[in-house]
């Protein structure tokens, strides 16, 4: 039964840590695994509202089940609320309805009830809160400076009569920032205050600084690069997109050891000046020269002579607002080969990665290093770099000494997995630094079949290299663009691989913010694109609202939902995606169907278009755009039923329905000729039930005559696997996967590629590379050329490959892995499987393999889930689960299962 709250525990429930009341009576073979917050691992100076808080259990009785949980909360005087118990099996997405106030700590430990008592309470969690930015006293400082001219670098020093108690640093910046106390770099966050929509939202980091400060003489230094706010971005290089003056937001807030406060924040006292750094761009590269590097600056009595007073940018606080996920970080350093190539050093990482070389050189004074980047080598073996178009992905520097030296660029990342080097000074080595928003890995796969694997590798680094604080297309030309439709196609994939949810959280308000008022999504986030910075065909293009890219805004809060189980991406996109569909609505007016666009991307990239016009694919886009009008519009109705609105889910439904029947009666016939026309019309349910089993004959008809040949783009990619085995067809969506000729996703592993490509047919048979041609294309037109190794969106199969091939997919009803799909498919040609994926629930795995005439699998449940299982049966099929026949569902624990006689593909 229930403790007696409190009794012991201090009055009305409260005590110290220590006092957390016990379990009268305990389950001690139950216990809380991790008790975690929805705001990245470990940030702080987290918001002020929007905590959820999870946690895992883990038991060794197999019929434990949570039928309560109990939280005990402490508001930083040590004392313990302990809250009323609460019925039922939730342990993940629980809120603190109580908003933080700014700086506020709280501590937070759960417990949970079994049939047999409560467990222990869990290890606390401590949350931090940060500061809004209209309650900072900091002003954004900068100093007059040029575009991709020397770095400013902005100083204050001040005394302590002791070294603190505590400090904490909030960061931020108009551009990028680096900041240094007493010579000491103040966090291992890169590209500091990561991309958002800046007209409306900057993050501030909070820093523990304490270790850095000391008594006596201390000095603040921060440098401040152009990076997304004020460099040359987009591919028509427009600069000071969101500004012209660059700055830094710094406050450091000290507590002494005896309790006092004080705050040192950046006003018109700083002094700025220049120094090694004489440029830095992200794409373009950094240039450092070491000669003029500002010697001593970050010794306490430097000579800021020749220096200047910083002044004040005059900017709205209001939008500058705490960190809620993971910033950018170094993720993995690769040490390169090197090689002599005539006049220069060529490197290999082995890896395509987003990052930089850092190189040790030995060298002499005035010595000139100069490095390039590429992700590919032609057949000549010199570096690749057309596909850059007009990103110099160049670090020069100058050394000021004879001897070693390190070398590492700032404010910059090159897409790479080639480099070279030119220049006197001998290179003692290169290791490449691969970083990336430093998300949890979240899964592993592997497979009987090695292509197949490293593809799922090349996937898992595509992301890597492309989740730079937002969701890229590419990491290495002169885009590096949020474009939705990338995202929206690898979202499902993305939230398997890595832990996505805060991630997507921040970048989805910068979509809503993108939005414009006639509810148009635009087609990068956050959007930088102009109408008439994009080109197709030499026509100005409407960036607005196209399909399949716009309809993130639907599709990406719907796959976080399922992934993590929390309503809350829902609650707060809600309103984005009805204004979405509105906008759809509002565009078809009486004649229900959308109308025919100017432009549309469509099924962008199919391998049959002509490739320098990828938007000419072989399905209609008017077909496209109204099955994707359908499918958003399900979703609002989805999203209307758990968070909203009942009868306009109803509503939004009937729309969807008449939608579909209008867009089947006028273009059923491409849903029947096309891989992706048929795909969509089965996963977005436009054709009618009685036509669905002929079409998805049709569809595996197709794909076996062609032997397995892909033949969908970015749109089509995600869904064709699945309206083949759903319907199915499992064996000829395994010939797609397993096919190993161009166009195939396997075809890229044989050429050697560790990310994945943007075109089928990146390099051709014949071991020549693409031209990536484009027909004036979104380039501005000049260069033209679109060939990157390493664009996600054809990496969105890999969700099926965990649904499928290793079979363990979230339940739609029932999300974050509450239920589970067991759902595994064998094939003759592929015998073995095993996946890992880290719910929020606790660890789900599977490993089966075929053994004689059996599927063996062994499958670990997580407490709190039920696994539903889905197996590959024949008429003569048994299946027994720890050798007795199979129950409906499986909890928690690890379950030996065995198929006799399963259905092979
Ligand atoms: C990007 C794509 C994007 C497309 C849309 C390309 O330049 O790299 O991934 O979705 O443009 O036109």
């Amino acid at each position: 039964m229930e403790d007696p709250v409190g009794e012991d525990a201090g009055a009305k429930g409260h005590g110290n840590m220590t006092d957390l009341p016990p379990a009268a009576e305990s389950d001690e073979a139950t216990r809380i695994a991790g008790l975690r917050s929805s705001f990245g691992r470990g940030l702080l100076g987290t918001p002020l509202t929007g905590l959820r808080l999870s946690w895992a259990v883990r038991s060794e009785n197999a019929d434990a089940r949570q039928l309560e949980y109990q939280l005990a909360v402490s508001s930083g005087n040590g004392e313990w609320d302990v809250q009323p118990a609460i019925a039922g099996e939730v342990s993940t997405g629980i809120r603190d309805a109580r908003g933080f106030s700014a700086r506020e700590v709280r501590r937070y430990a759960v417990r949970v009830r079994t049939q047999v008592g409560w467990t222990a309470w869990s290890t606390p969690l401590t949350v931090e809160a940060g500061v809004p930015g209209d309650e900072l006293d900091a002003r954004v400082i900068g100093i007059p400076s040029e575009v991709a001219g020397p770095v400013p670098l902005l100083r204050r020093e001040f005394r302590l009569e002791t070294a603190p108690r505590s400090a904490r640093l909030r960061l931020s910046a108009l551009g990028l920032v680096d900041a240094w106390i007493n010579g000491v770099r103040v966090s291992d966050a890169l590209l500091t205050p990561g991309w958002t929509s800046y007209q409306k939202r900057v993050l501030v980091d909070t820093l523990d600084v304490t270790d850095l400060l000391r008594a006596g003489d201390n000095v603040l230094v921060a440098a401040v690069g152009d990076g997304w706010y004020r460099g040359p971005f987009g591919f028509a290089r427009r600069t000071a997109i969101y500004g012209d003056r660059i700055g830094v937001l710094a406050q450091l807030e000290l507590t002494s050891p005896d309790g006092a406060t004080e705050i040192i924040a950046s006003d018109e006292s700083w002094r700025g000046g220049f120094g090694a750094v004489r440029s830095a761009g992200i794409y373009d590269g950094t240039i450092i020269d070491q000669s003029l590097d500002a010697v001593g600056v970050h010794e306490p009595g430097f000579d800021d002579t020749g220096w200047t007073q910083a002044s004040i940018i005059e900017t709205d606080l209001a939008r500058f607002e705490p960190r809620a996920s993971e910033p950018v970080r170094v993720i993995a350093e690769r040490e390169m080969s090197i090689e002599r190539r005539n006049d220069r050093l060529l490197l290999d990482s082995g890896q395509n990665v987003s990052g930089w070389v850092r190189l040790v050189v030995r060298g002499a004074a005035g010595d000139v290093v100069t490095i390039r980047h590429a992700e590919v080598l032609e057949p000549s073996g010199e570096l690749h770099t057309a596909a850059l178009r007009k990103a110099k992905a160049t670090d020069v520097y100058t050394l000021a000494s004879d001897g070693e030296h390190v070398l590492e660029p700032v404010f910059t990342f090159h897409g790479f997995r080639y480099a070279d080097v030119v220049g006197d000074a001998e290179v003692v080595s290169a290791t490449a630094i691969a970083i990336s928003s430093d998300l949890e890995p979240r899964s592993t796969f592997r497979s009987s079949d090695a292509a197949l694997d490293q593809f799922h590798s090349n996937v898992l680094w595509s992301q890597r290299d492309n989740f730079v604080s937002v969701p890229t297309d590419c990491p290495q030309r002169d885009e590096r663009l949020g474009w939705t439709g990338d995202a929206q196609a690898f979202a499902a994939t993305a939230n398997t691989l890595l832990d996505t949810e805060a991630f997507w959280m921040s970048w989805l308000r910068d979509l809503e913010i993108d939005q414009t008022d006639e509810g148009g999504v635009p087609s990068v986030v956050p959007d930088i694109i102009r109408r008439q910075d994009m080109l197709m065909g030499g026509t100005p293009t409407d960036n607005m609202g196209r399909a399949g890219w716009a309809d993130a805004a639907t599709i990406v809060p719907l796959a976080v939902y399922e992934s993590y189980g929390s309503t809350e991406v829902l609650e707060r996109q809600l309103d984005s995606m009805r204004r979405w569909v509105g906008h759809l609505r509002r565009r078809a007016g009486h004649g229900i169907v959308l109308p025919t666009e100017p432009f549309q991307y469509g099924d962008w990239l199919d391998p049959d278009a002509p490739a320098a016009r990828p938007w000419e694919a072989k399905v209609s886009s008017d077909y496209v755009a109204n099955a994707f009008y359908v499918h958003s519009a399900r979703l609002v109705a989805r999203a209307e039923r758990l968070v909203g609105d009942a009868q306009a889910a109803s509503q939004y439904d009937a729309l969807a329905d008449s939608v579909a029947a209008a867009t089947w009666e006028r273009w059923g016939e491409e849903a029947v000729s096309t891989q992706t026309g048929a795909a969509l019309a089965l996963e977005f349910r436009i054709a009618p039930e009685e036509r669905r089993a002929g079409l998805a004959d049709a569809l595996a008809a197709n794909v076996a005559r062609s032997d397995g040949r892909i033949s969908t783009g970015f749109l089509g990619t995600p869904l064709v696997l699945f309206a083949l085995s759903n319907n199915g067809h499992v064996a000829e969506a395994y010939r797609m996967v397993l096919r190993h000729e161009a166009p195939s996703w396997l075809y890229q592993v044989d050429r050697g590629a560790t990310t994945v490509w943007e075109r089928w047919d990146a390099i051709l048979p014949d071991g020549s590379i693409h031209g990536g041609d484009m027909d004036a294309g979104n380039s501005g037109g000049e260069s033209g050329g679109m060939l990157s190794f390493n664009h996600y969106a054809y990496g969105a199969m890999i969700d099926w490959v965990y649904r499928t091939v290793a079979g363990l997919a979230p339940d739609a009803e029932s999300p974050g892995y509450r239920t589970v799909h067991v759902a595994p498919r064998p094939a003759r040609a592929l015998d073995r499987a095993a996946a890992t994926i880290a719910t929020g629930l606790g660890e789900l795995s599977i490993d089966w393999r075929l053994d004689g005439d059996a599927l063996e699998a062994t499958l670990t449940v997580p407490f709190g889930a039920r696994a539903l299982l889905d197996l590959p049966l024949t008429e003569s099929s048994t299946v027994t689960v720890n050798g007795d026949p199979a129950p409906a569902e499986l909890h928690h624990g690890t379950h030996r299962i065995t198929v006799t006689a399963p259905a092979v593909a």
